[in-house]
């Protein structure tokens, strides 16, 4: 499974990619605002910025909601580096515009998806990743996780090539629990991704470890 991070704080994905372990970045407005990011050339060299420290995919997200819009920036979100993908938003517009780009070979990442049926429907389209945000189902009581199972269901009934990124991953029972249904690719914050590292017992087994050897080196 691969691991993106999710936000546009280039120093929580600079120490992901100093892990060793990224395989790309997921931005949104709402990311970009809380680093502080607005206006066309800044917004622009902060992807360029997320593109230099990452190796992977870096989506950058589209704010119009109409066809041409849509287009119209998602074409000069593609001219910032060839890492960018093209994150479009789950309505009717924004379908038509993923089978625009996917005809033209360029990558897109549906975004806000939280049924099957909207999963289905950017396969469809030629989406390059679809984004069902698992957490945020989670938080109004619905089983995000049941939603990652009935989309790799479908996706591989069909044989389907859009990717399943698992978006609004909250913890690491998430990450785990996509990478045991299938999930081709899960985001989430770098808290998230670090959770993973912990164990009680490798603590404790370490400090005995170290503590042995201290007692015949001193
Ligand atoms: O980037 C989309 C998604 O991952 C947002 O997550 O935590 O705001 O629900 P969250």
């Amino acid at each position: 499974m691969k691991f993106f991070i999710d936000t546009a704080s280039l120093k929580d994905i600079q120490d992901a990619q100093d892990l060793g372990v990224l395989d790309g970045v997921t931005t949104n407005p709402s990311l970009m605002a809380k680093e502080g990011i607005g206006g066309e050339e800044n917004v622009k060299k902060h992807y360029k910025a997320i593109c230099e420290i990452v190796d992977g995919d870096v989506s950058a997200e589209v704010i119009s909601t109409d066809f041409e819009g849509i287009i119209k920036e998602g074409e000069e979100l593609v001219k910032i580096d060839d890492q960018i993908v093209v994150k479009v938003p789950m309505i009717k517009d924004g379908i038509k515009a993923i089978k625009y780009f996917s005809e033209r070979g360029i990558r897109t990442n549906c975004t806000l998806v939280f049924s099957a049926g909207q999963a289905l429907l950017a396969a469809k389209a030629g989406a390059t990743y679809v984004s069902p945000f698992i957490g945020r189902l989670d938080d109004i009581s619905t089983d995000g996780l049941q939603l990652i199972q009935d989309i790799r269901e479908i996706y591989d009934n069909y044989g389907y090539t859009t990717e399943i990124l698992a978006a609004s991953v909250r913890h690491p029972m998430h990450i785990l629990e996509c990478a045991k249904i299938g999930a081709d690719v899960m985001t989430g914050p770098l808290s998230a991704i670090l959770a993973l590292l912990k164990h009680p017992l490798t603590d404790i087994g370490l400090a005995k470890f170290l503590e042995d050897h201290a007692k015949v080196n001193a």
